[in-house]
């Protein structure tokens, strides 16, 4: 049976049996679920199922409210935003920057080549020093696996709220919820969540800190999960309970969803694979794949490059999510901010 079929019908049992209520959405109300009380979003391992729900629920709203005419809400009204890039970022930094501006926080875009960092003052100064100027949430993007965790070990220093936008090859928690909710709003409900979706990562893990987050937050959720790729391009998995997959092929078998992920050889220290042809020829995922499975869902959470982790029909096709990805992501952002300003308010008063 499709798990979404089976998802309704277990939902449709749940509201018989009085097991949790619906709202008329079919969203838990809030209240069923254990309040949102981080300060900072650093890691997907931090998140609870019932974390990640609440920010499902909070999104849903927003995405709704994002396709309608409005374009403003006071939500984040006299919360004061500062976006720190220390790496290249398209996607995500927009989408972070629409996502506070559209619920009217104060806003301010941090240069970070243009920082004193570049003149050698250390990354906590820095921080302290934005933080002083009466800053709520700093989104940080930084090149340093683990800067974020480094700032914020610092018990007491670090007073806003830091919102990981990736560091390094280690994590990238709003992509993690944001590839989710895509699948969710598809295939999940608020009792099923993703439970009995196989989801399979597909290319370089290794890299990868997409994967890195996408890993314990479908977990969470209930999700099997496995990856795909070279082993060369594979970290050391002991520790997340994945199934590993050495050909695309089998990966097409096995997945309802296929998350495909970029080639970064910006990362890379020397030659990790014979050549791109090989590379295409076992793991990218072709027009062939999607016909032989016409309901397998196909992720990305970009940059693609067309022709090597897949071919570029297939980001076209009917069963690509790669463009609603990227909508849902600024309302998962939008979720995540007005969640952790709450959360402050909720602290502070
Ligand atoms: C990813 C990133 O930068 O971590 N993209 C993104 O944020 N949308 C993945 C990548 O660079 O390949």
């Amino acid at each position: 049976m499709p798990i979404v079929v089976f998802g309704r019908i277990l939902d449709a049992l749940g509201c018989c049996i009085g097991y949790r209520k619906c709202r008329t959405s079919s969203f838990l109300p809030t209240s069923e679920l254990m309040p949102f009380s981080h300060q900072h979003l650093i890691s997907a391992r931090d998140l609870t199922a019932d974390d990640i729900l609440n920010i499902f629920e909070r999104s849903t709203d927003y995405l709704e409210f994002l396709r309608s005419s409005d374009r403003k809400r006071n939500d984040l009204n006299g919360v004061s935003v500062v976006l720190a890039f220390f790496e290249n970022s398209t996607r995500t930094r927009v989408s972070f920057e629409l996502a506070a501006k559209r619920l009217s926080a104060e806003v301010t875009a941090f240069q970070a080549a243009a920082s004193s960092v570049a003149k050698g003052e250390t990354l906590l100064d820095t921080v302290l020093n934005i933080e002083t100027m009466k800053v709520d949430i700093l989104i940080m993007r930084h090149h340093h696996s683990g800067a974020h965790e480094f700032l914020t070990a610092r018990q007491g220093r670090v007073r806003s709220s830091i919102v990981n936008a990736g560091d390094g090859q280690h994590e990238h928690p709003t992509q993690g919820l944001l590839d989710a909710f895509t699948l969710y709003q598809k295939f999940g409900s608020p009792t099923t969540m993703l439970k009995g979706m196989k989801y399979c990562l597909v290319g370089d893990i290794l890299h990868s800190r997409v994967a890195r987050s996408n890993i314990p937050i479908f977990q969470a959720l209930g999700a099997e999960v496995a990856v795909c790729g070279p082993g060369t391009l594979m970290p050391n998995l002991d520790a997340f309970g994945v199934r590993i997959f050495s050909h695309i092929d089998e990966a097409v078998e096995w997945a309802n969803a296929l998350n495909v992920l970029r080639i970064q050889h910006e990362r890379m220290q020397q030659g990790l694979i014979p050549t791109i042809r090989e590379f295409v020829q076992q793991f990218a995922v072709k027009r062939h794949h999607i016909a032989q499975k016409p309901d397998l869902a196909i992720l990305h959470p970009g940059p693609i490059n067309r022709g090597i982790e897949l071919e570029a029909e297939v980001a076209d096709a009917a069963q690509s999510l790669i463009l609603s990805q990227v909508e849902r992501g600024v309302a998962v952002r939008m979720a995540v901010l007005a969640l952790l300003a709450e959360a402050r308010k909720r602290n502070h008063s």
